[in-house]
């Protein structure tokens, strides 16, 4: 009956070894620990012994219970250990690795500039205006001296609003100046910015590009106040203080005299920027100021072009396309 026990117990023992799961530990388990189980089966045959030999077969089959459901539960144990590991192993993650950014976007090229361009200005004492893009021809034109046959209406390809009559999107923001001054006494001085429309396109012209004026009116004002603001704007931009301004004679119904604006191109050579020149005593008139005591200055420059000039961009439209390839670059 000892013998039994031992054989029993080594049988047990090395069935549990072999068992790889909880489930199959249990089966094992069972079979011989059991109520059906095989140390039952010794039990029950017990009364068949002696007491002498009920007492040591006894004694022996329930240590021997003893250590083996101890075995039970330490293979339980190993098996949990051993799953455990495997996880540990095929799904680990390092807490310590850096997180991944998510992407962060940056002001477009055009719209930096134009906050440059503000703050620049603010320096000087203009204030920020700001307009419409959809204007009224009154705006646009006529309180600009530019009455309804004008032919300098020709000079701005523009986009007519179907159904709006009197309605356009703005050639040039120039327009801000009259709804300034019409609101606003001398003396003044105003910047405004944005997006102004012209029928044109190719690689220097886009139907819609970005315009700043600017117009200062008071007393005594006069076109070396003009060239003045210009070339420090235009030093401030380029970040160059050799930058040099002139002025060539030109036509712009208002402002008398006209002219257009070059300057000294950081890559060498005079670049066209602009047109400026002395506001005309109509549109002086035309707001309720009085041209015998006022006068004033107004320019417009093309910020695209500006742009161009101090990156070295060749074409306009790569501003509009939206390319990030070219985006991420400013
Ligand atoms: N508005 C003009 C244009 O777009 C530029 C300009 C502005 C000229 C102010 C003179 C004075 O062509």
């Amino acid at each position: 009956m000892l013998k039994k026990i031992e054989t029993l117990s080594a049988e047990m023992l090395a069935e549990l070894k072999k068992a790889t799961s909880e489930a199959e530990v249990k089966e094992v388990e069972i079979k011989y620990l059991g109520r059906k189980g095989a140390f039952n089966d010794i039990m029950k045959a017990l009364s068949s012994l002696s007491d002498e030999e009920k007492r040591t077969v006894g004694k022996e089959a329930n240590i021997t219970k003893g250590k083996l459901e101890g075995a039970v539960n330490k293979r339980i144990e190993e098996l949990e250990t051993e799953k455990l590991g495997k996880i540990a192993d095929e799904e680990w993650m390092d807490m310590t690795v850096s997180g991944i950014k998510p992407e962060r976007g940056h002001r477009h090229l055009i719209s930096s500039f134009i906050e440059d361009l503000e703050r620049i200005f603010a320096k000087m004492g203009f204030a920020y205006v700001d307009g419409k893009e959809i204007e009224e021809e009154h705006y646009n034109f006529n309180q600009l001296n530019i009455p309804d046959d004008h032919p300098a209406r020709d000079m701005q390809d523009t986009f007519w609003l179907k159904d709006l009559p009197g309605k356009l999107l703005r050639t040039h923001t120039s327009a801000n100046q009259i709804h300034h001054m019409e609101k606003n006494d001398p003396p003044t001085r105003i910047i405004s910015m944005g997006k102004v429309y012209r029928k044109d396109s190719d690689a220097t012209h886009s139907p819609m590009f970005h315009q700043v004026e600017g117009l200062m009116v008071g007393e005594h004002i006069s076109m070396a106040n003009l060239k003045a603001t210009l070339t420090h704007m235009l030093r401030q931009v380029f970040e160059d203080d050799s930058i040099k301004v002139r002025f060539r004679v030109s036509y712009f119904p208002f402002v008398e005299p006209g002219l257009e604006v070059d300057c000294t191109s950081p890559r060498g050579g005079w670049l066209e920027i602009g047109g400026a020149g002395m506001v005309h005593p109509n549109v002086l008139e035309n707001v309720g100021y009085d041209p015998n005591k006022y006068t004033g200055f107004a320019f417009g420059m093309g910020i695209d072009r500006m742009i161009m000039i101090k990156h070295g961009i060749k074409d306009l439209r790569l501003f509009f396309e939206n390319d990030l390839r070219f985006i991420e670059q400013f």
